[in-house]
């Protein structure tokens, strides 16, 4: 039986997540784990336990493990890219000094540890097209130097100490639940909440520019299924591309307009969102993370539009 403590559970993916993995191994056995002024709401909150889990303190993650006899940790405690660059110091607090505190308690009571790192961890000199696996990372976002020091120290955690440390470099996430906040990638999501309140959509990103996004289902689905993989399939452990879909702003729209034939866009091009955006890949290669533990995504860009608008639609009227 697992139990399983997910650290950041109310945000972007957190929030899901905890949901999904309630779902597969009990809702007892799932610990959302917040922080203060982020409390748990609604089914989260109500469907099973909570606990107050802040990284930067790594008494709280202690107990927190020791309470629930936690055997695995999903650590999704982290900035996206546009806010981290205004908050450096707070990015890497909570990104690589709380990451180290969760490490040093997985080895003490023997914790598998999920940290993602991101498309993010990439940089200009980085090839865009095809990205493998093992390439150059040199990113110039404390984003991206952050996640490249998710994947260093979680690694170094496991040959050091054989702490079972494993990730996946998300791309750009969409969903219809819970709105991302200060990434690069938003607009992605954004866009479909203008197509369906019938508003022009004000594009930050230029034309052109391609970025892989992958819909929330087929995310929580590689956390999960990276986390049972077995471990002597792995000659990776942390940073696994995975890629589902890649696109620009001009294909996203022309999408949505097979199903909302009257939607608008625009540009206003925002420099920094920009500059981050044509510094990451325009299409990764994911096949080890397809041959090493089965990775296989569910959802293209036409799929996920036709799920988004329809889900979408349902909420907004409800
Ligand atoms: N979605 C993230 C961001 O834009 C990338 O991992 O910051």
């Amino acid at each position: 039986m697992k139990n399983v403590l997910v650290v950041g559970s109310t945000g972007q993916i957190g929030s899901e997540l905890t949901m999904a993995l309630r779902a597969r191994y009990g809702n007892t056995n799932v610990v959302a784990g917040y922080i203060p002024g982020c409390e748990p709401k609604g089914e989260l909150a109500e469907s099973g336990p909570l606990a107050i889990v802040d990284v930067t303190d790594g008494k709280t993650i202690a107990e927190a493990v020791a309470q629930h006899r936690i055997d695995t940790i999903y650590n999704l405690a982290a900035l996206l890219s546009v806010v981290a660059e205004s908050k450096p110091r707070l990015a890497w607090r909570v990104g690589i000094d709380g990451l180290w505190n969760i490490l040093e308690v997985a080895h003490d009571r023997g914790c598998a540890v999920f940290t993602p790192s991101s498309i993010g961890s990439f940089g200009l000199e980085t090839p865009h097209d095809h990205t493998p696996q093992d390439t150059i990372q040199r990113p110039r976002t404390i984003y991206g130097v952050s996640k490249v020091t998710t994947e260093l120290l979680s690694e170094w955690f496991h040959h050091k100490y054989g702490v079972d440390t494993r990730s996946v470099r998300f791309p750009g996430i969409i969903s219809y639940v819970t709105p991302p906040g200060g990434g690069t990638t938003d607009y992605a999501v954004d866009i479909y909440y203008s197509a369906v309140r019938g508003e022009t959509f004000v594009c930050p990103i230029k034309a052109g520019t391609r970025m892989d996004m992958m819909y929330m289902p087929d995310a929580l689905r590689a956390a999960i299924e990276l986390m049972e993989a077995d471990p002597s399939r792995l000659t990776h452990h942390n940073g696994f591309n995975v890629a589902a879909m890649s696109f620009d702003p001009e294909m996203l729209r022309e999408e949505i307009r097979k199903h909302v034939p009257t939607f608008k866009m625009v540009y206003d091009v925002d420099p920094l969102k920009q500059a981050i955006a044509e510094s990451w890949p325009d299409v990764m290669d994911d096949s080890c993370a397809r041959n090493e533990w089965g990775w296989q995504h569910e959802y293209d860009l036409p799929r996920m539009t036709a799920d988004m608008l329809e889900k979408l639609r349902a909420r907004l009227d409800a």
